[in-house]
């Protein structure tokens, strides 16, 4: 109890600074709160006396939010002695033992709730303890978005799975648990590989799944240590599920299929082999001996170097069924993941990495015990910014499946540009498979509808840090809230579900909601479209971070992340008639549509088939032509997003406004860097021009290389197309600082100025733009302090960064000056000025 309680005050004691930590659970004063106080019951009965139920959290959690949102203090009590004029939260089981069966409550499926607000009693009753702290939370949603309209219905989610896969790691002693693409600061979980002691952290996370009824969170990552197996690690993370506990949040772990050989000492980790077996049947004893509710296992097997069945002859089944079969007795869940690929030969033009998970698994359908659940990405490749749908849910017919989708935006900015990720999302739940030419949707193939499964539903990796913003990224939280409501509701509107979570983390601004809801709505179109267009993939760099552009990464290596970019053509001919045979994977009338050129969607042209620059597209535009216009009207989205943001200062707190204003400034720049470095890569390519001469031609630019350099010297910049004209300057030693000045031949007038540059994370180089005899600003080369991508240590498309300055005033022939001083590895690096008349952006 005191526990429970202590965590739960820890998270509200933090309410009033809007650093982030309570995410969309501010419980913020209601405007108009003194209005509704009076209706609201003056006491929470709470259906169960036991601290660790999830209704007792419930009851805490009614009291404390009608205390902030309505500043109502309201008694709370465990016993059933009064339902007039009270907040009843409970099960329906309890609700009936104490007051007799609730009247027009229908039968709920599992965790399903129902809320009836009509009468002087508030009824709020799960079908088990977790679906009622569901209904608490609901609740409380709707007052702190200032709907008291009188209701009673009743929900029932998709789908009973609805995970969240932290991919946090262990790690050695001297490492703080670091997060695989985690941009969000180090592991709540882990530090130098032990589990971490203080639980607070945990219980809040807990808190805010429990809000959006994620159900279960794998807490290690999918490339699993098998470390984690000892007593003194199961005992950590016992510790981990005892914070989730009172939310209803069950704990799940990531294995290492090698582990009997690498912690067990045996000589083989056979899935058939009796040593193996028993080994895995102690360890999941021992595991749940401490955690009797664990909810089960995530193996990632025979993929990217992580050992597997297939390593000693067996099937991928085989090694499922072993994890299943040990978590079996004590009702556990084995999920199994799907990326299952091999290196490929680039010089196989019917090699295809996206053919590998239906060429795994198909045959494997029905080998599956029934606790088993295949989890399969969204597309076949790797969360890309447009993939079609993994057409290996049109196979599992007798086995339960789950879709991964991805919160952490790996390949789309990496939290630090805006991406609102659900209309993505739903290009896949929504989609029509056609399975046997019937209605197969696959959100109706994930909730088991469509094949009658016993289980299924959703995964996300999600990757939350120590930051106090969660995610690195106040907005970036909108992906975790729809995550949530998508996996318990996938017919719900994107849009819809952005503006509850705009109300509950900014409150009830119009012009807050109308901007927010703006960018967000925008944002995945306009970074499709600064990124890889028509189904070609993101074009970030995929040997490396993930982040910035590099376009000939994805090619010539065994990857199979192609483009089979050339000279003349581009595109994966994924065709049965000439190609890899993706397109026949799918059931007869997808598969039509996709084989065919004319039939296949613009946005997927070029994931389906290989074809000339110059082909004419649905739209009427050329190829190279789209690629270009995109990647312009992507950026210019991108700039809008800024000044939009800045129509909001003062009707959101400085904390929360400086840190997005931050994020939005750095995206406005690293979009152009995208536009470039993409345009420039295909110009060259193909030596097709752009129509509307944009392309190459940058009149209001100052290249670094052309300026009068003193202690700077030209460098090339690798890859090419990431610097303006390929070549930036750097200090010609790592401690003096260098000079780069040009006359300014524009006319007089007011300027935006805008400096190109790179920042490394090896060091905080200092820089200074001097108009005339006047210093414009002065500012680091420090976006590892304030920026959570991958490590950038090269001058590249990740460390390409602008900064601009508005509203300058310049007179012609007065001189622009740089001063950069070196730090570290850090050679103040610089690409260009551009001096921007007003209106135009480059
Ligand atoms: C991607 C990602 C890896 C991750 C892998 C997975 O390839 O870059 O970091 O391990 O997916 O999903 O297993």
């Amino acid at each position: 109890m005191r526990r429970v309680l202590f965590t739960f005050l820890a998270s509200l004691s933090f309410a009033s600074g809007e650093n982030g930590l309570n995410g969309w659970l501010r419980y913020a004063p209601l405007p108009d709160a003194s209005q509704h106080a009076g209706s609201i019951p003056a006491t929470i009965v709470a259906l169960n006396s036991s601290t660790i139920s999830p209704v007792y959290t419930a009851g805490l959690e009614l009291q404390a939010g009608l205390k902030g949102i309505l500043g109502k203090t309201v008694s709370l009590s465990h016993q059933s002695s009064t339902e007039a004029s009270s907040i009843i939260v409970g099960t329906v089981d309890a609700y009936t033992k104490a007051y007799g069966r609730p009247r027009g409550v229908p039968k709920l499926d599992e965790e399903g709730f129902w809320l009836n607000t009509k009468g002087n009693t508030i009824q709020i009753l799960g079908q088990n303890e977790r679906a009622a702290l569901y209904g608490a939370f609901e609740y409380l949603s709707s007052i702190a978005q200032g709907s008291f309209k009188p209701t009673a219905y009743a929900t029932n989610p998709n789908a009973p799975i609805r995970w969240v896969n932290q991919w946090d790691n262990l790690d050695d002693s001297g490492t703080h648990g670091s997060v695989e693409r985690g941009y969000g600061g180090p592991s709540i979980f882990f530090d130098k590989g032990h589990v971490v002691q203080n639980m607070t952290r945990a219980s809040q996370y807990a808190r805010l799944l429990a809000s959006i009824r994620v159900n279960a969170v794998v807490v290690n990552n999918v490339n699993a240590n098998a470390t984690l197996l000892s007593a003194e690690n199961i005992e950590g993370i016992g510790r981990i599920a005892d914070a989730f506990r009172p939310y209803g949040v069950q704990l799940g772990i990531s294995l290492n299929f090698a582990s009997p050989e690498t912690f067990g000492g045996l000589p083989t980790a056979d899935p058939l082999e009796t040593s193996v077996i028993s080994f895995w049947t102690n360890v999941t004893t021992q595991i749940y001996r401490r955690i009797p509710d664990m909810a089960g296992y995530l193996v990632k097997a025979n993929s990217e170097g992580q050992p597997g069945p297939l390593q000693y002859n067996r099937t991928l089944a085989d090694g499922a069924n072993l994890f299943a079969r040990a978590v079996k007795p004590h009702g556990g869940i084995l999920m199994f993941r799907a990326f299952v690929y091999d290196q490929l030969n680039y010089t196989d033009w019917k090699a295809d990495r996206a053919n590998a998970a239906v060429d795994f698994f198909k045959d494997l359908d029905g080998k599956f015990d029934d606790n088993v659940v295949v989890q399969i990405k969204y597309g076949p490749i790797d969360f890309q910014v447009r993939e079609p749908v993994s057409p290996l849910f049109s196979h599992m017919k007798k086995t339960s499946t789950a879709v991964e989708l991805q919160v952490a935006q790996e390949y789309l900015g990496q939290q630090n540009h805006l991406v609102y990720l659900p209309p993505l999302w739903k290009t896949i739940l929504d989609f029509d498979l056609r399975v046997d030419g019937k209605k197969s949707l696959v959100r109706d193939i994930i909730s088991s509808e469509r094949f009658n499964r016993p289980l299924g539903g959703s995964a996300a990796v999600v990757n939350v840090g120590t930051n106090n913003t969660w995610l690195g990224s106040h907005l970036a939280m909108s992906n975790l809230y729809a995550y949530g409501r998508l996996a318990w509701d996938p017919t719900e509107d994107s849009q819809d579900i952005l503006q509850d979570w705009i109300r509950l983390t900014f409150g009830f601004d119009k012009r807050v909601l109308n901007v927010i809801t703006k960018m967000s709505m925008e944002s995945w179109q306009a970074y499709e479209n600064y990124s890889g267009n028509l189904g070609i993939q993101t074009l970030t760099d995929i040997l490396y971070t993930h982040f910035g552009p590099n376009p000939a990464s994805q090619d010539n290596n065994g990857w199979g992340q192609w483009t089979r970019a050339d000279r003349n053509t581009i595109g994966m001919d994924r065709t049965v008639s000439n190609g890899t045979g993706f397109s026949g994977q799918y059931p007869a009338e997808v598969a039509a549509r996709y084989e065919n050129l004319e039939t296949t969607p613009d946005e997927l042209l070029l994931w389906f088939h290989h074809v000339k620059y110059d082909y004419r597209l649905q739209s009427g535009k050329t190829v190279i032509q789209h690629f270009y216009d995109a990647h312009y009207e992507g950026a210019a989205t991108a700039q809008t997003f800024v000044p939009l943001w800045e129509s909001l200062k003062g009707k959101i707190d400085s904390e929360r406004y400086e840190a997005v204003l931050f994020r939005l400034k750095y995206q406005s720049g690293h979009s152009i860097v995208w536009r470039d470095a993409i345009n420039n890569f295909y110009a060259n390519l193909s030596g097709i021009p752009d129509e509307a001469k944009r392309v190459g031609n940058y009149p209001w630019r100052i290249e670094a290389e052309n300026m009068t350099l003193s202690g700077y010297q030209v460098v090339p910049v690798t890859p090419f197309e990431t610097a303006s004209k390929y070549n930036a300057v750097i200090t010609t030693s790592n401690t003096t600082a260098g000079t780069a000045s040009s006359t300014i031949k524009f006319p007089s007038g007011i300027y935006n100025v805008a400096v190109n540059y790179f920042d490394l994370n090896g060091g905080r180089a200092q820089y200074e733009l001097h108009i005339g005899d006047k210093l414009i600003g002065k500012w680091f080369g420090n976006n590892e302090d304030n920026l959570g991508h991958e490590p950038f240590a090269y001058l590249d498309g990740h460390s390409a960064t602008r900064i601009t300055f508005p509203g300058i005033k310049i007179q012609k022939g007065e001189t622009v000056k740089i001063v950069g001083v070196p730090n570290g590895a850090e050679l103040a690096p610089l690409d260009y000025v551009s001096i921007l008349p007003h209106g135009i952006v480059d």
